[in-house]
């Protein structure tokens, strides 16, 4: 069976539970963390244990556990779940407290992590890349707090899946953010452009990774949104994440992207991707 930790306890997850009156429950209040482990060890742990603090920071919660504490129950999931490729998910709520949506005193927020399968990236998509639909960032002005109050997300991403495409890209003012789950990348001229870190995107632990890659590499890369007509003559798209890696779009609205295959600029980076995963001790 599957072992979860819940508030200082490690239990098989049809065991775990939680009150009706949690916040997470009831108001979708809280954070979460998706972090991809391979064999054994997890990928930037410390990038995402930085963000879940942002995160908590940014809705005014408390951390329940130290990072020390973190890494430590973290290794002791892993292990329980027998090591190898894991994809953890960490979620903290605001905790248990009778509905009002003010903010309760004195509560001690719940702590929960689960140990998922880590699906390897299907070697179909790799070859050809998927599909992505444009369309409007209806999502909140805090997207840089990744907040389990996914709602809008879902309800992108499955428009998406209803038009046969794998991600929804996310347009606010003209200008590409993000996908509903996933940083998004445009190449253009042989520069790769993607949004600035502001309220406005997730600051994905992958886009770092990717960002210092192309940096190492000497590959033009600019922080900067493209707007919707310059995503239309796009020569690649891409998308990443911690789970699906750094992925190519190759259909757009319908239309090829480029030559409507992976191009030569996420080639590159993919290889010094799937490099720097495969090196554990260079990881920080
Ligand atoms: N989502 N932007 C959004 C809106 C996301 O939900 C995600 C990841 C990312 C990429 O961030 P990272 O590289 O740190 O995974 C960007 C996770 C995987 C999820 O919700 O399951």
């Amino acid at each position: 069976m599957n072992q979860v930790y819940l508030n200082g306890e490690f239990l098989a997850a049809d065991q775990a539970k939680v009150s009706v009156f949690d916040r997470g429950f009831l108001l979708g209040d809280g954070v979460y963390e998706v972090i991809p482990v391979y064999a054994g060890h997890c990928f930037q742990l410390d990038g995402h244990l930085q963000r879940l603090q942002a995160s908590l920071n940014g809705v005014r919660m408390g951390n329940p556990h130290s990072d020390k504490e973190w890494k430590s129950l973290i290794a002791e999931l892993i292990e329980l779940n027998g090591g190898g490729e894991q994809s953890l998910y960490l979620q903290v709520t605001r905790g248990v407290a009778p509905r009002d949506h003010v903010f309760p005193e004195g509560v001690t927020p719940s702590a929960f992590a689960m140990s998922n399968p880590l699906q390897a990236v299907s070697e179909k998509y790799k070859k050809e890349g998927v599909a992505a639909i444009t369309l409007p960032d209806i999502r909140w002005q805090n997207c840089n707090i990744k907040a389990i109050t996914l709602l809008p997300n879902s309800l992108l991403k499955q428009q998406a899946q209803d038009a046969g495409a794998a991600e929804a890209l996310l347009i606010r003012d003209g200008y590409l953010t993000e996908g509903a789950a996933s940083n998004a990348y445009v190449v253009l001229d042989g520069i790769i452009y993607t949004a600035p870190k502001d309220e406005k995107v997730l600051p994905g632990i992958t886009r770092e990774v990717v960002i210092a890659l192309a940096k190492k590499a000497d590959i033009p890369l600019l922080e900067e949104a493209v707007s919707e007509a310059q995503l239309k003559q796009a020569d690649e798209v891409w998308i990443s994440s911690s789970t699906k890696e750094v992925l190519a779009i190759t259909q757009l609205d319908g239309e090829k992207v480029g030559m409507g295959v992976p191009g030569p600029v996420w080639q590159q980076i993919d290889a010094l991707y799937q490099d720097y995963k495969e090196d554990i001790a260079s990881w920080q």
